[in-house]
């Protein structure tokens, strides 16, 4: 299929997931409106004090800090942050890994709040978004030297195709940065979870499927990294600290049932967030 062009069953897909992720108006007044009553000045914002909305995959900043140990020695410059939400991961990479990112997601209020919310904190300069679809990135050859993937791959049955179009605007010696919800058990999970309200949408992978698909698009996978221990002790400090916005105002009131069922899966040893970091040769 041509660059940028998906198909109809794709369309389809699609609107389901919008109809998932965009289902808060207003996110931008929102969120602000959170931060301004927990005494922030909004006017002068630091990036992190959103990273209770922001980072919308488990463990939050936390865990988006200690994935980039695994991919900081090669020193990427440009950065491409695949489903990147409302921008957090993309924001602290940014300032982590001293990059110019692009973020790209298919939800289009999504990148209109990572757009705002990235200009408020005065990282409009370094960091960009914009719409598009994992499958068909409207994106030139060998041009990133880091792609980052955090909560997508759940959404995506196509994975070999989806590690195909990471590997090729990836430059040779690049590397791709898996972290996603996996499959480690067989047993039935309770829908709505984070990433879906019906099995339409919903694609867990386990293990063996991300290796394969990565191998397949001719990336060098390591070893998986399990990262329950890094999720509970952000919880335990969420716990102590509860920050000032959260991700149900991101996605609402549902949040709620959706983390409790997350967290009763995890609880269950069915899934768990895992860590996999491909490598095109160079
Ligand atoms: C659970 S959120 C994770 C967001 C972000 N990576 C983070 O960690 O904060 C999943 C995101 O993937 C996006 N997404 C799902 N399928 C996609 C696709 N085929 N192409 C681009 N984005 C996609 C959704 O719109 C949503 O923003």
């Amino acid at each position: 299929m041509a660059r940028g062009r998906v198909s109809d069953e794709t369309l389809v897909v699609t609107n389901k997931l919008e109809a998932h992720y965009g289902r808060h108006d207003g996110l931008v007044s929102d969120i602000l409106a959170g931060l301004s009553a927990a005494g922030y000045d909004i006017d002068s914002l630091d990036p992190t004090a959103l990273s209770g909305a922001d980072e919308f995959h488990l463990g939050g900043r936390l865990a988006t800090i200690a994935l980039l140990e695994s991919v900081r020695e090669k020193q990427p410059e440009s950065v491409l942050d695949v489903g990147c939400g409302i921008g957090g991961p993309a924001r602290t990479i940014a300032n982590e890994l001293d990059v110019t990112t692009l973020g790209i997601d298919l939800t289009p209020s999504f990148v209109e709040t990572a757009t705002e919310l990235t200009a408020r904190v005065g990282l409009a300069g370094r960091v960009s978004f914009k719409v598009g679809n994992a499958l068909a990135l409207d994106l030139p050859n060998e041009q990133f030297d880091l792609v980052t993937l955090l909560h997508v791959g759940m959404n995506i049955a196509d994975r070999p195709r989806l590690f195909a179009e990471l590997a090729r605007v990836l430059r040779p010696g690049g590397q791709v940065l898996v972290y996603d919800i996996m499959r480690i058990a067989p047993g039935s999970l309770t829908l709505p979870m984070p990433w879906a309200s019906s099995d339409d949408h919903q694609h867990l992978g386990d293990v063996d499927d991300y290796l394969g698909a990565l191998r397949a698009a001719g990336l060098e996978a390591g070893e998986p990294v399990d990262h329950r221990a890094i999720v509970s002790t952000a919880l335990r400090r969420a716990a102590d600290a509860p920050p000032p916005v959260n991700l149900s105002n991101l996605m609402g009131p549902d949040f709620v049932e959706m983390f409790s069922n997350l967290r009763t899966a995890v609880a269950a040893g069915l899934v768990a967030p895992m860590q996999i970091v491909g490598s095109k040769p160079g």
